[in-house]
């Protein structure tokens, strides 16, 4: 299970982020570079985390067909496991982007379908989650990231093959922030979520890799 938790190192810092990798070591299998580590540390501190972690590259392009399409080259030639693009960056773009994609048969491309900040209800996010999902698969695409609620209908519709990422995992009464639409680790497995990606409630907790494990064996006990 712990191969299905991926953990946001959304720090400032490659000293940061290579303290909490050495903090969690195997409790979680993945780890996901955002924007801000990204901007601030640049693709050599993803070799580096990439040595023990396999890596999801968390940029979510979203700008011209051909840009995109270089940003994904650039991602596959540097190695990591999966990058993501916007769905709503439309057919041209996702055409684009699995094509470049399709020269790294071990990098998995993931569209965003709509943030789990975003305040639209909950109907309408599935809805509109569930058509970008679709969109996604037509072209290629490996699956989406999108919240616990929206997993079944897309996995009902597009497969149970078709990848499935959820963000906006909290349990324990844990402080949600600013996501709109939360689970726990429990509901996220039984929704059939492929992976968890968890940010604050790992990097917040006194002991990152105790807060790792807790979720690892809530995930575990869900999947019986
Ligand atoms: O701290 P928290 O657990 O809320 O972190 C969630 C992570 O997932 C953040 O890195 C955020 O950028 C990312 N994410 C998200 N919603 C999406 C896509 C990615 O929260 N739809």
């Amino acid at each position: 299970m712990h191969n299905r938790l991926m953990v946001a190192l959304d720090v400032e810092n490659r000293a940061q982020a290579l303290a909490v990798r050495d903090k969690l070591g195997d409790a979680a299998g993945w780890l996901k570079v955002g924007l801000r580590l990204f901007v601030a540390e640049g693709p050599q501190l993803v070799r580096e985390l990439a040595t023990t972690h396999r890596i999801f590259l968390d940029l979510k392009f979203h700008d011209i067909p051909n840009t995109v399409a270089q940003a994904i080259e650039s991602a596959g030639a540097l190695g990591v496991d999966m990058v993501n693009i916007h769905a709503a960056g439309g057919e041209a773009m996702l055409e684009a982007a699995a094509t470049a994609a399709g020269r790294f048969p071990s990098m998995q491309l993931i569209a965003v379908t709509v943030l789990t900040s975003d305040p639209m209800p909950a109907e309408q996010a599935r809805q509109v989650a569930l058509q970008r999902a679709r969109l996604a698969q037509q072209y290629g695409l490996q699956g989406v990231v999108c919240s616990v609620h929206e997993v079944a209908a897309i996995k009902a519709s597009c497969g149970h093959d078709f990848v499935t990422v959820t963000p906006g995992i909290r349990w324990g009464g844990q402080d949600v922030q600013d996501q709109k639409r939360v689970a726990d680790p429990a509901a996220a497995i039984n929704a059939g979520s492929d992976y968890l990606v968890v940010g604050r409630p790992i990097l917040k907790a006194s002991d990152p890799h105790a807060a790792a494990t807790e979720a690892v064996a809530m995930m575990q006990r869900a999947a019986g």
